[in-house]
């Protein structure tokens, strides 16, 4: 094949087509203009094969040395924006072939002795994938010291817990806002899990059965850094399970972030009054001028979907398929990326919503989540948070809890109907629906009586909370 041949894609295969590819197929089946996104990853992979066929003497020293040069030049003119992508050349991998094999000549066609864009194609996923995990648990990592700054700051705030979205029990703001470290920092887990069994090195496995060719994969697999090389051929050029897995994985991130993201946009709204975030992640009303509208929570929420869905598509493109490699695969790159670049996206910006944005002049944050903490407590002073208390109360006096638990049905009636709270009704009154509540009893009415008691483990009690936020400090640092 000379190295003009290599420019058209229908000319790319072989002697064996009688008739070019439509222009519509050309169209249809062509990936470079999503693929092309993998170059780097496709170079890095393609340096690694060659020099371990050098050092297993399948191809020359020079040839090497040609590949090597060629594969530096290809970089730098992807970088200046100044490489030419083909759609006649159908996807990254044999646009860059081809571009070497123009620019070194038959060094560049050996390149792909002991090789397939099967087994290629793979590992450049998994090339790519790799990186962007590390990206992403960054990110998550920084999302969690920005919750757990604005925790440390509110650890006495008092916010009413609510369950059916009705007022539950008090709690601490920051242990409301250490509940999301925990989801996030089982995010980071879960990433951290998926990059273990993303970072293993399909190549080796050519189309599908192995190579004729002595190469030695484990050399690959070390100087690209993976953690080893998959086991069966077939296998490692077919199965996309690590894009699913990461995609299940993002979607709990972004179900995280979208249950945070709800309880946002009901903490700023009128009614609730709870929290403000900076204006710049607020849009107004083309109509009605009063308005500040949460739209990055909102769309966070909304964009949840979108990544829960590439999560279906993805499972549902490997369901049919027949060993090994078949072109449905290549539907796998455009959700895949999406989801990264969603994810990263909503991470950034959560990260600067909570924690604020670095002012260079002071060295400290500015403009993160603002805190109504009178507007909390406020709130939870509405609705009886405290009844669940003045139970634990009774049964400490020698009630049986069931019991206890109705006296204190009447007694939120009967402040009910005075328009009061329970803390408000007078020892008289207290104690005519059991004889032994004593004037200590406000103590444990009070909200903050309240959030004290709650002192076990992974409780609301401010000691509890404190030691948690030590914790994460630890773990985080
Ligand atoms: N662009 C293809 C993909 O993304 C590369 C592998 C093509 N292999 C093949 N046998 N047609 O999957």
């Amino acid at each position: 094949m000379s190295t003009n041949q290599l420019d058209k894609k229908s000319e790319a295969w072989s002697a064996l087509f009688s008739e070019p590819m439509s222009e519509l197929v050309k169209r249809y089946t062509a990936s470079v203009f999503f693929d092309k996104r993998l170059w780097l990853a496709d170079i890095t992979g393609s340096l690694a094969h060659a020099e371990m066929l050098a050092a297993q003497k399948i191809i020359g020293a020079s040839d090497l040395a040609d590949i090597q040069r060629g594969m530096a030049q290809i970089r730098s003119e992807i970088e200046a924006g100044g490489f030419e992508w083909k759609l006649d050349l159908e996807d990254v991998h044999l646009n860059i072939e081809a571009r070497l094999t123009q620019l070194v000549g038959d060094a560049g066609k050996r390149l792909h002795t002991g090789r397939s864009r099967n087994d290629q194609v793979a590992t450049d996923v998994r090339l790519w994938l790799r990186d962007e995990i590390d990206l992403i648990s960054d990110l998550l990592k920084e999302l969690q010291v920005a919750l757990v700054d604005v925790a440390e700051k509110n650890v006495e705030v008092i916010l009413p817990g609510f369950t059916h979205l009705q007022v539950a029990q008090p709690v601490s703001f920051a242990h409301h806002l250490l509940a999301y470290v925990e989801m996030f920092s089982r995010d980071a887990e879960r990433m951290a899990d998926v990059r273990r069994r993303t970072n293993r090195l399909p190549l080796g496995s050519a189309a599908l059965a192995g190579t004729t060719y002595p190469l030695d994969r484990e050399r690959v697999a070390n100087t690209l850094g993976m953690e080893g090389v998959c086991q069966n051929s077939l296998d490692g050029v077919s199965d996309r399970d690590f894009a699913i897995e990461f995609t299940a994985a993002a979607s709990l991130c972004m179900v995280h972030i979208s249950r945070f993201s709800e309880e946002l946009i009901l903490w700023m709204s009128q009614n609730f009054g709870f929290v403000k975030i900076a204006d710049r992640f607020t849009t107004g009303s083309s109509i009605m001028p009063q308005k500040k509208n949460p739209d990055v929570p909102e769309l966070a929420r909304g964009k949840t979907g979108r990544v829960v869905g590439h999560l279906m598509g993805l499972i549902t493109l490997m369901k049919g398929q027949p060993l090994a490699y078949n072109k449905d695969n290549q539907e796998d790159k455009e959700p895949l990326f999406d989801t990264v670049d969603t994810l990263k996206d909503t991470l950034r910006i959560f990260c600067e919503m909570v924690g604020g944005q670095l002012n260079p002049a002071t060295g400290a944050k500015e403009g993160g989540i603002t805190v109504n903490a009178a507007a909390m407590e406020a709130a939870a002073n509405k609705g009886y948070a405290t009844a669940t208390d003045l139970a634990d109360y009774l049964v400490k006096k020698g009630l049986p809890f069931r019991d206890a638990h109705e006296t204190v049905a009447h007694a939120v009636k009967a402040a009910t109907s005075h328009n009061c709270d329970l803390s408000e009704l007078p020892l008289t009154v207290l104690q005519g629906f059991n004889a032994s509540i004593e004037k200590d009893v406000y103590e444990c009415l009070s909200l903050r009586g309240s959030l004290n008691a709650r002192n076990t483990l992974g409780g609301t009690a401010p000691v509890q909370v404190k030691a948690q936020i030590a914790r994460h400090r630890s773990r985080l640092a």
